[in-house]
């Protein structure tokens, strides 16, 4: 949540400190600002409620310049969205800026003892404490700015990734992070912050991930400085190359981002596919199975942690691994497994599922369960990420950047690396027959193809969604591999389009939902031509009888919901295990297409974030 930027260097700061943020803003859109030292020794501030857009209007006639500077895109936590909380904040004198991601969890104890000193706060933020205590640091104990931001920050308990500037000392960009994602781009004379690399890849590929608890001095014509907050040793920076290009992080023609990631999911399972599916041989060679296969085998459970599309992908991942390997598995939310004292043995593999990799509640989590000692797992998307770094071992998506804020290509992904971790293990454990096995990886050769197939109905789904718009509920039913489909229909529907939607097991229909369904309420049924199949034609037929409005999934060639259903939507015949990656392809298009026709703002809807950083 909240995007941060700074720039320091020998280029006008502004221009580049805009386009960041607009890089960023998927990771909030209540408010926005920056922070510049001009060439007059000015630090100003302008900030501003509402996006991006509406700071450049507030900027367009203002004489801004500065070869320094800081930038934030916020997701309000501590204060409504409006111009005062709008980061930078200044301290007391105006004689620092901060910009700050996280929550500093001691705001309140800090604050009263800053006002007691003589503090005045002009918003409702933890961060204004933050440049407050760092502006007392320099005037109580004589600090230079880097010093009394590590100083600050030895006070402070929470989560963050800040920049600080200061007006007398402009060739000085001060940033550091616990928690919270932060690079530093290192140019040609020139450095650059972000809150990932997307403000930074137009001007260098070369970049530090910083550690957390360390705090950088970055100096005009200096080496960076890195000091650990745990014990002031000073740390050699590292230079690592970012493996990401521009076209990643642009629209490439589509209107939204969103459309762009669902239609870039034959590539995406490509790309994750890659290295590790071998399509002669039908063989899975998966790192992660070779070197830790042994610790699955012999796991008393499977612990699958995750939130939101990623605890659906990871609902998918029991019916996987119970299905393939007869491991047992639990699977729960973050944010519930995290406080509810769960039992977890040694013996335990605990799997996290996470695009970001830096949803806070799915690190608590992981740590839990580590200190109780289990072999932590896990599957995210964005490499070097917190996630990555504090697993055993675990599998990348690669799916690229994903910057829509309603998940879909790392769904799939999700889905695909579980069928794929699952399949090898199967195969090690001796819980698949060598038919099944090569039938079942043959078929995930063809997914690619199936997806495309699916992508051209398109203008299929698009018509059916306008039918739709008038609905203010929604009921997405499935069975099997496709109940979890079910849920994330329905969470892709209300987080764009803000139509109440269930995710329901179909059957589960009868003890409650069935009240809900007359001729006004559309039904999306997702049901492939498998075992249940006959149970989930009685559950249509339910449906029907209470004359639903039915949206149906179905294998491409279906006879029988076809009779029952207003609507069909086809997908190509697959294994069952691997159909998720297939059904929920319609129910993207299909939450898109409402939301579009509902004029939604797809990208960014409201109240929403890319990347949950806060609890
Ligand atoms: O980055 P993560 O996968 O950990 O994020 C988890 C959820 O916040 C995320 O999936 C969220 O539910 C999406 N907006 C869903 O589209």
């Amino acid at each position: 949540m909240c995007g941060i930027v700074g720039y320091l260097g020998t280029k006008e700061a502004f221009p580049i400190l805009i386009k960041g943020l607009h890089r960023l803003e998927y990771r909030g859109y209540d408010s926005a600002g920056v922070a510049l030292v001009d060439k007059d020794g000015n630090l100003n501030v302008y900030k501003t409620k509402g996006k991006v857009a509406n700071l450049e209007e507030y900027c367009k006639d203002k004489d801004i310049s500065g070869t320094v500077g800081i930038a934030h895109t916020r997701w309000a936590t501590h204060g409504e969205p409006s111009d005062k909380n709008a980061h930078p904040h200044y301290s007391q004198s105006k004689n620092i800026a901060l910009i700050h991601n996280g929550i500093i969890e001691n705001y309140l104890t800090l604050k009263t003892f800053l006002i007691s000193k003589g503090y005045e706060f002009k918003s409702e933020t933890d961060t204004e404490v933050l440049v407050q205590l760092i502006e007392y640091m320099m005037q109580e104990h004589k600090l230079g700015l880097y010093d009394a931001v590590y100083q600050a920050l030895s006070q402070v308990t929470g989560a963050y990734a800040i920049g600080v500037i200061e007006r007398n000392n402009p060739n000085v960009l001060i940033t550091a992070r616990i928690a919270s994602p932060l690079i530093v781009g290192v140019g040609e004379g020139e450095f650059l912050l972000g809150s990932d690399a997307s403000p930074i890849i137009e001007y260098t590929k070369n970049v530090i991930y910083p550690e957390d608890r360390q705090v950088i001095k970055i100096e005009r014509g200096k080496e960076i400085e890195i000091r650990s907050l745990d014990n002031e040793k000073l740390i050699k920076p590292e230079i690592k190359q970012i493996q990401l290009s521009l076209d990643d992080i642009e629209k490439g023609g589509f209107d939204h981002f969103m459309l762009k990631e669902i239609f870039e999911q034959p590539k995406s399972l490509n790309l994750c596919m890659n290295g590790r599916l071998q399509r002669e041989q039908k063989e899975i060679i998966l790192r992660g199975i070779q070197d830790y296969g042994e610790r699955f085998a012999k796991a008393r459970r499977i612990l699958i942690t995750a939130c939101g599309t990623s605890w659906h992908a990871g609902l998918i991942g029991k019916y996987l691994f119970e299905t393939l390997c007869r491991i047992p598995v639990e699977v729960e939310v973050a944010s519930e497994f995290r406080y509810r004292n769960p039992v977890i043995y040694s013996d335990d593999v605990l799997i996290a599922i996470s695009q970001s990799g830096e949803t806070a509640d799915t690190l608590a989590a992981m740590e839990l369960a580590k200190k109780q000692g289990a072999f932590i797992y896990g599957i995210c998307n964005v490499v070097g990420s917190s996630v990555a770094r504090l697993t055993d071992s675990g599998t990348y998506t690669h799916a690229g950047p994903e910057i829509g804020v309603a998940s879909t290509k790392a769904f799939t992904t999700q889905v695909c690396v579980l069928a794929m971790t699952a399949l090898a293990l199967a195969k090690r454990m001796k819980t698949i027959s060598e038919e099944d096995y090569h039938r079942i990886v043959g078929e995930l050769c063809n997914i690619e193809t199936k997806i495309n197939k699916i992508l051209d109905q398109t203008e299929k789904v698009k018509d059916i969604s306008k039918i739709f718009t008038y609905a203010r509920n929604f009921l997405y039913l499935g069975r099997g591999f496709n109940y979890p489909v079910a849920m994330e229909g329905a969470l892709k529907l209300k987080e764009i389009s803000y139509i109440h939607a269930e995710g329901y097991p179909a059957a589960e229909m009868k003890h409650g939902p069935i009240a809900l369904i007359d001729e006004e309420m559309p039904i999306v049924v997702v049901a492939p031509h498998y075992k249940m199949y006959n149970k989930i034609l009685s559950n249509v037929q339910e449906v029907k009888a209470r004359k639903g409005r039915i949206i149906a999934i179905v294998t491409e060639g279906d006879v029988e919901i076809r009779k029952q259903a207003d609507y069909v939507i086809e997908i190509p015949e697959t294994e069952e295990c691997l159909s998720p990656l297939l059904t929920v392809i319609p129910l993207q298009l299909l939450s898109y297409y409402i939301a579009i026709a509902k004029g939604r703002d797809v990208d960014q809807p409201r109240n929403l974030a890319k990347s949950v950083t806060v609890e």
